[in-house]
């Protein structure tokens, strides 16, 4: 979760001369910081530096990162109207940028790791687009779905292709497995996201190519875990709110999983980070398909050394396959 980032001194130095969207559009830049995470940790995989909202931009809809807020949507969509005026996307040539950035990263990796592409779901990118931003109680979001649910499957539905075929782009360009980020569909209670949002998901899980993995999370849905899964992915990822052995148990163990240390577990002794990696792999219980990560992004103060204990706990401790 999150490997590249304002944790890191080495991004640090390189985001003093850039902003974030400069950053992912420049291929060698983005390709540097995707790869300084490969270098300092002996981590397994690497993900593509880049972001959920770049689709964005193509579709007709004005992101900015603003400093300290996050990202702002200056035009939001909230009618059918404005839903209509939605451009489909064609990543290839729109975000050539980002393809590009993955063929520096493939030629440098050198197969030492596989890359991981990814993208944002259909819901989290609704919730950006509907609420301008980041959001509390995604009240413009929810409020489309129960008064105006035309526009918002109509939304769903012009996402879904806009995800696809960045996915596909991406699977293209080379990565080696596809991770979908919905990092914010735990707002829904379990009825709404069975009429809101699982058709949706489903199709664009679906239609993805089937040439590499799929890892499906949803940040915050313990309470949805069963749907989550049933949406679809090779490998459903957890967050830290539910214990690895249920929560596999209710996805199915046909399906590999990701997860699940609290990213604030880093911020605690080594001895404590040790003991976590030791009780979460014996949650695992041996059985093929865990992924070891955190249950979400790295936090900014994570000390480096605590980082490092994570990665080389789980290694010493877990036997690999
Ligand atoms: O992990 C990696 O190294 C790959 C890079 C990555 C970024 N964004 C770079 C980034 C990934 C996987 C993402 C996904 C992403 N982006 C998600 C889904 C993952 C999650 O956290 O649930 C979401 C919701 C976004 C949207 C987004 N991008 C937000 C809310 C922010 C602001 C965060 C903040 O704290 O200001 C970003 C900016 C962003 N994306 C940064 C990075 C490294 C920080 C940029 C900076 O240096 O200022």
């Amino acid at each position: 979760m999150r490997q590249a980032g304002r944790y890191l001194p080495e991004y640090r130095e390189i985001r003093k001369k850039h902003t974030f969207l400069e950053m992912c559009k420049t291929p060698e830049v983005a390709a540097e910081v995707t790869i300084q995470p490969v270098r300092r940790y002996e981590i397994d995989a690497a993900i593509i530096f880049a972001d959920i909202l770049l689709p964005l931009e193509p579709m007709g809809i004005g992101l900015e990162f603003a400093k300290g807020e996050g990202p702002v949507i200056h035009n939001p969509v909230r009618t059918m109207a404005d839903v209509e005026k939605l451009k489909p996307i064609e990543a290839s040539m729109q975000i050539d940028y980002l393809m590009n950035a993955i063929k520096i990263v493939l030629r440098e990796l050198d197969g030492r790791v596989p890359l991981i592409g990814f993208t944002g779901a259909p819901f989290t990118l609704a919730s950006y687009i509907i609420e301008g931003g980041g959001s509390r109680n995604y009240e413009h979001a929810k409020a489309m779905m129960f008064a105006q649910p035309q526009a918002w499957h109509k939304l769903m539905e012009h996402l879904t292709a806009v995800i696809i075929n960045y996915l596909n782009a991406q699977i293209d360009a080379g990565v080696q497995a596809v991770q979908i980020f919905d990092s914010w569909v735990g707002a829904l209670g379990p009825s709404d996201y069975r009429e809101f949002v699982l058709p949706h998901q489903k199709n664009v899980i679906a239609r993805i190519k089937k040439t590499v993995p799929i890892i499906h999370f949803a940040h915050g849905a313990s309470h949805l875990l069963e749907m989550v899964a049933e949406a679809g992915g090779d490998v459903i990822g957890l967050d830290w709110r539910c214990d690895l052995d249920s929560a596999w148990k209710r996805v199915g163990y046909d399906h590999a999983v990701q997860g699940n240390l609290d990213p604030v577990a880093l911020f605690g002794s080594k001895e404590f980070i040790r003991r976590r990696v030791e009780e979460t792999l014996k949650q695992a219980g041996g059985r093929n398909g865990h992924i070891m990560n955190l249950g979400h992004g790295i936090l900014q103060q994570t000390p480096l050394d605590h980082a490092e204990e994570f990665i080389n706990a789980t290694h010493g401790l877990s036997k690999r396959v």
